[in-house]
């Protein structure tokens, strides 16, 4: 039988479990997609960090995607800067909009901190303070301000709820999730917009081939030989299927009106537009953002029918503030949807 991607991504469905959440985080997308909807705010869908492919059922060794859920969470901040109301399906324990400022750091959090009053431990205070009768526990002057800047936006937007955290692991609660919320998305019209700069696995093990519990060394068959080379000549082959390609899924049948942005990520440089040009072409969405692992924060190039155009950081001076590039990125994107809203309200194509 010719299986289309049609029937490959309608077997993906019927074969794999949803996860367990499935049904809670979409009951939590519906009522936040219709606060938002009544509030007439634009919502994006952002999702963030990279999939998990497991090789067990009771999962001990799993492959996974490249992705610190750096680009993710620091976008988040930046739509909901310019109004969007925010799902964040975002890998677990990924980066996290907000939080992102005082977590994977090179500091650990506590090094932000220091005991109220202790002698010396807070250099802007000269270490003229007398040790406090109670000790308290207070940001370092240092870092005050841009704390307490990152402190107010985090609780605006906690306040409005203008922020959706739902989380995802594996590549399979990935597409189930991306489904469910994309479905919900749809009274949204050109409102929606998806953001999609999660790194999802291409390929994975199905079920009928899963191991239930961890694969045991002492089970993986010799390959032959004396078995006196490195791992006594056993190795490990994993068999792994194509995971099917959801983009032009999502693009035709569950956000049919939404602007859907994806990202494409590429090690050589000499293939990073032809890639981005590809997969315009194959799923005829709206925009590609193309960018290369080495130079990611620095770069990226955004690719649609239009045409081509990179979006580069300014040269950081010695004094000047390294601009982050989302703050780049997403006024880009915002434009883009604005005029797709303006050109569909006038009935303009293109
Ligand atoms: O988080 P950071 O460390 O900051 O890194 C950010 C990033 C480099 C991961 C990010 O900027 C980025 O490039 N993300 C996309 C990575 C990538 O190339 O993903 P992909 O090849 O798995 O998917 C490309 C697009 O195809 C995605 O938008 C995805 O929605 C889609 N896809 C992928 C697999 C699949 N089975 N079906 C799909 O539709």
């Amino acid at each position: 039988m010719n299986i289309t991607p049609e029937l490959s991504e309608t077997h993906y469905f019927e074969t794999n479990l949803p996860p367990s959440t499935l049904a809670e985080h979409t009951a939590l997308a519906n009522a936040f997609v219709k606060q938002h909807h009544d509030a007439k705010r634009p919502v994006v869908l952002l999702t963030s960090g990279g999939t998990t492919v497991p090789l067990e059922n009771q999962t001990v060794r799993f492959i996974d995607n490249f992705s610190a859920g750096t680009r993710g969470a620091t976008s988040a901040e930046y739509f909901l800067s310019h109004g969007y109301a925010v799902i964040f399906l975002h890998r677990q324990f990924s980066l996290l909009p907000f939080s992102r400022h005082y977590s994977h750091s090179t500091n650990c959090f506590l090094d932000f901190l220091s005991e109220w009053g202790r002698i010396g431990e807070d250099e802007e205070d000269g270490g003229k303070a007398e040790q406090a009768a109670t000790p308290d526990v207070v940001v370092k002057a240092k870092y005050r301000q841009e704390m307490l800047s990152v402190l107010r936006k985090y609780q605006e937007a906690k306040k409005k709820n203008l922020l959706l955290l739902l989380p995802f692991t594996t590549v399979t609660s990935y597409l189930f999730t991306l489904k469910a919320l994309a479905c919900e998305m749809q009274c949204l019209g050109n409102e929606a917009l998806f953001y999609l700069a999660a790194a999802v696995s291409d390929f994975f093990v199905p079920p009928s081939r899963m191991a239930e519990h961890k694969i045991q060394s002492g089970d993986i068959p010799s390959l032959g030989g004396d078995g006196s080379g490195v791992g006594g000549g056993k190795k490990l082959i994993v068999d792994l299927d194509p995971v099917p390609k959801f983009l032009k899924r999502l693009v035709e049948q569950w956000a049919p009106q939404a602007m859907i942005v994806s990202f494409k990520l590429e090690t050589d440089p000499q293939m990073l537009l032809s890639k981005c040009r590809q997969s315009l072409e194959r799923y005829s969405h709206h925009l590609v953002i193309g960018n290369l692992l080495s130079t990611r924060k620095r770069e990226v190039v955004f690719v649609d029918r239009e045409g081509i155009e990179w979006i580069r950081t300014p040269e950081a001076g010695q004094d000047s503030e390294e601009v982050e590039i989302e703050s780049l990125i997403v006024p880009a994107v915002i434009r883009k949807h604005q005029e797709m809203l303006e050109r569909r309200k006038t009935g303009a194509k293109k």
